[in-house]
């Protein structure tokens, strides 16, 4: 059976047992802050173990994909060196949410292993929880397994725990013996993983909920969680002692093999000197480059991109650490590009998520994989000196491993596999202080850059928001900050923060400024600058006082709120553009493209993406002329307030990472566009006016941005543009088609005039050579020379004129300088004569000491550039000086 084959068997074993098939979760998951990717089957159930979520099933089955690579389940340290550890796997599970319990578990997974994968009885073994009688009964009434081979461990084997919170309870694990004879197994060599076992299959009690303080209150029903990697099961499945030889991963293995013409071995996974034996250490690095050319696949298949934080940073960290082992293979191009397509080819047709994304995959694995050859090398040396200079030491000096991080781009994990091979590991306290102390300088910089609206020294409720209908508010004042907090009497020019029960104004967030606007109150005038949302939810108007004085005295006064009409609806129009645009994009430039930040207000809109590629000209009239039709067809713009769910399955666009409460607004302008949002909107399409792309470009690895102005933004561009256009019509004396060629041929015109007044000059130069024959001066040892400055003469005119003296000089020296169009240039000739006896290149390259500047040539003719017109005097007493002296 191959892979394939095992996981259908799996799902339609537990479907005939009316289990419900359910999707694996993406692994950018976006319901859950404890996890920053699914590490098990069970994680896209954890509500239904706890009970706050019903679904039209209690049992289901999946095959999920998960990443270990962070939190309590992280295998990163072990892939490669190990048979059967990945950051990437696929885990089988069936799960009962309150249904069946620890019987039907037990009995179903024996079934399974017996019947379905024909699995040989006497290699199969199994653990229960130390305490769990009951299991213990269960395995031996329910199922063949032989009493002996039932072993009772401990909790950190089997009690299983999602997280530090979560759901958990004890479990019960089945093991399979890789023995050549199975009858020499032993419990003791199963309860001290001796290396005779494989883990196969893990079947969890369900029955508690651990808080945060780490105390454990019982789940409403008791409940099933299994999982089974894929991987060992196909394993063992097909004989294989390691996971890399399946039919999962072998392909990319082989595909190393053909593109650097190493071959793989395979055979033994005992620790060996990386550095000395270079098979074992392609062995593991063919291993490390299938197991991440996988994982980067499915995570960029599932829309995450590198960067510097949270998911983006641990697909970065698995590229450049498969980049690096690519170098111990010594690939002659890039080629995480190819392992990744022959994943797309090998799993493509399960995920059809990879072959939507095969392109995306490849550019931005390809372009991520380039970006660190830039510093891939330079650090690997740094890291090769630091290694010699310390040799006999087992710590490498966490200062530099900050360096190769901060400057060569080296994730700590990246650095310490490196040492691996020299058996040294980073000083971390050290490594961890100047990380800390980075991180301090960065927050501390942030924080002067925003007012400090988090210490609001007010804790009322929190403020509701009234501004999607109201754009005005009679309130009372609730609170009242003053920004320099030793003014008790605040006047005009002063700023302030203040608080109401309910606000029209819109606190700054996804992307749109606060609205401004003014405040009133008996006697006081104040403007509103900025309007922020506090994490405890109070609106706070930072706003400056225009006229009166505000006093402590002004708190509970009553108080008119007056939003900026205009500023407001200008604001609208481009987000609801920004709305359009995003649907344009998706439209014209594929699925993939993902919404990566935004900026609204009311003179622009800037709206940044996912894309791996440069865009056309002609994508961007298609996507300019795709919103304005959009704006055409005047659609409503309606908002609505639903559960997430139902959002999420209408196809409501959310914003990857944000993070969403049980009920949100949804903005639905025409047939194309539907987002989550909370910002304020036009009331119908046709209010945008016009849209007008104004800049496009990429910002970082596979993120572009397009800026765009809308409405009266657009028509007072517009007239500008239309205005300087008919001035250089009226200059140019054509039509608004003919500017363009009459243009050409005035810059046609410009050369050749340059052209000709250069000629010139040099002529006029050249004339008058006899007024610097006249200068000509005498060294001590009789050798006659010019060195003079000239007007305007570039290097060619310099030439002619040192050439043409040179001859009426008969026998000498001639230096000339000039300046020209910005550039000073000196040309010295010596005659054939002197040859043997003065060096022109050397002359000129002696004399450029002084004065900056770049110089060498022949023996008979040099040149120097590069200098300042100030340098040109000197240069030249630099050369009459050297002459002078010469003997
Ligand atoms: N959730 C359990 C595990 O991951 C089945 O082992």
């Amino acid at each position: 059976m191959n892979s394939k084959e095992i996981r259908e068997a799996f799902l339609s074993f537990f479907e005939e047992r009316h289990h419900t098939r359910v999707q694996s979760a993406s692994l950018n998951v976006t319901d859950d802050p404890t996890l920053l990717f699914p590490n098990a089957g069970m994680t896209q159930f954890k509500s239904c173990f706890l009970g706050v979520e019903k679904r039209e099933y209690v049992r289901a089955c999946s095959s999920q994909k998960c990443m270990r690579i962070s939190g309590k389940h992280n295998d990163f340290e072990n892939v490669g060196v190990t048979p059967r550890h990945h950051t990437f796997f696929e885990m089988l599970g069936n799960f009962s949410f309150g249904d069946y319990f620890k019987k039907d578990a037990i009995e179903f997974s024996w079934t399974f292993l017996l019947e379905e994968m024909k699995l040989p009885k006497d290699r199969l073994w199994v653990t229960i929880f130390e305490d769990d009688d009951e299991a213990e009964e269960l395995w031996k009434e329910h199922t063949t397994v032989p009493h002996e081979r039932i072993v009772r461990l401990g909790e950190a084997d089997n009690f299983w725990a999602m997280g530090d919170t979560g759901p958990c309870g004890p479990c019960s694990e089945i093991h399979y013996c890789l023995l050549d004879d199975p009858s020499q197994a032993t419990a003791k060599g199963l309860a001290e993983d001796d290396g005779s076992f494989i883990e196969i299959w893990n079947l969890v009690f369900m029955q508690f909920n651990r808080s945060e303080n780490g105390e454990l209150a019982p789940l409403p029903k008791p409940s099933i969680d299994t999982g089974m990697g894929l991987e060992r099961i196909t394993a063992v499945k097909q004989g294989l002692s390691s996971t890399y030889d399946t039919d999962l991963l072998r392909g990319v293995i082989g595909l190393c093999e053909e593109l650097t013409g190493h071959t793989y071995d395979g055979t033994s996974y005992e620790v060996k000197d990386l550095r000395t034996d270079l098979s074992y250490a392609r062995d593991v690095a063919m291993r490390v480059i299938a197991d991440h050319s996988r994982a980067i696949a499915f995570l960029i298949a599932d829309g995450i991109h590198p960067s510097s934080d949270g998911r983006g940073y641990v697909l970065r960290r698995i590229l450049r650490r498969a980049v690096r082992h690519g170098r111990v293979l010594e690939f002659k191009e890039p080629f995480l590009k190819k392992t990744t397509a022959k994943i797309v080819e090998m799993l493509g047709d399960v995920y059809p998520e990879l072959r939507e994304q095969a392109e995306a995959i490849a550019q931005v694995s390809e372009a991520e994989e380039v970006r660190f050859y830039e510093t891939l090398d330079g650090g690997l040396a740094l890291l090769k000196k630091e290694v010699e200079s310390h040799s006999g030491s087992t710590v490498f000096s966490g200062k530099t491993a900050f360096q190769l991080y901060d400057t060569y781009g080296f994730p700590i994990d990246l650095t310490e596999d490196a040492l691996k091979a020299y058996g040294m590991t980073v000083d971390r306290e050290v490594y961890d202080r100047e990380l800390e102390q980075q991180r301090d300088r960065s927050r501390s910089e942030r924080a002067s850059k925003k007012l400090s609206f988090q210490t609001l020294e007010y804790s009322g409720d929190p403020t509701t928001f009234i501004g999607y209908r109201e754009l005005s508010s009679q309130q009372e004042l609730l609170h009242l900050e003053a920004e320099e907090r030793t003014k008790d009497v605040l006047t005009a020019g002063d700023l302030v923060r203040l608080v109401f029960a309910e606000t029209p104004f819109y606190a700054e967030s996804g992307g749109q400024v606060g609205d401004r606007g003014s405040i009133e109150l008996p006697g006081v005038s104040l403007e509103v600058c900025d309007v922020q949302k506090t994490p405890a939810g109070h609106i706070v108007h930072t706003a400056r006082v225009s006229a009166g004085e505000l006093t402590s005295e002004s708190i509970g006064q009553g108080a008119a709120l007056q939003v900026d009409e205009e500023l407001r609806k200008a604001t609208a129009r481009n987000h609801s553009a920004t709305h359009l645009v995003h649907a344009a994009l998706q439209e014209v430039l594929g699925d993939h493209v993902k919404q990566a930040g935004s900026r609204v207000d009311e003179n622009s809109l800037r709206f940044d993406y996912s894309h791996f590629r440069g865009v056309s000209p002609e994508e961007l009239r298609d996507i300019s002329q795709f919103v304005n039709e959009e704006i055409r067809r005047n659609y409503e713009a309606k908002t609505e307030v639903m559960k997430l769910d139902e959002a999420k399955s209408r196809g409501a666009m959310a914003l990857f990472g944000e993070k969403y409460g049980d009920e949100v607004r949804v903005v639905e302008i025409g047939p194309n566009s539907l987002e989550l949002c909370g910002g304020t909107h036009v009331q119908r399409s046709g209010d945008i006016g016009f849209l007008a792309l104004s800049t496009e470009g990429g910002i970082s690895a596979g993120v572009r941005r397009i800026e765009c102005v809308t409405g009266a933004t657009f028509e007072q561009l517009y007239l500008e543009q239309s205005e300087e256009l008919s001035a250089l019509m009226h200059l140019l004396k054509g039509e608004r088609r003919d500017l363009g060629s009459k243009v050409e041929r005035l810059l046609a015109r410009l050369k050749e005039t340059e052209a000709e007044l250069e000629a010139a000059k040099s002529q006029v130069a050249q004339a008058s050579t006899g007024s610097f024959i006249a200068k000509k001066k005498e060294s001590s040892s009789g050798v006659s020379f010019i060195a003079e400055s000239v007007a305007e003469l570039d290097a060619e005119g310099l030439k002619r004129m040192v050439d043409k003296l040179r001859v009426e000089l008969g026998s000498g020296v001639v230096a000339l300088g000039s300046t020209a169009g910005g550039k000073t240039t000196v040309v010295a000739g010596v005659t054939k004569d002197l040859a043997g006896k003065i060096h022109a290149g050397k002359l000129i390259q002696e004399a450029v000491k002084e004065s900056g500047g770049k110089g060498g040539g022949r023996p008979d003719f040099a040149q120097a550039g590069g200098l300042t017109p100030p340098a040109l005097p000197v240069t030249l007493a630099a050369i009459s000086r050297l002459l002078e002296e010469a003997q």
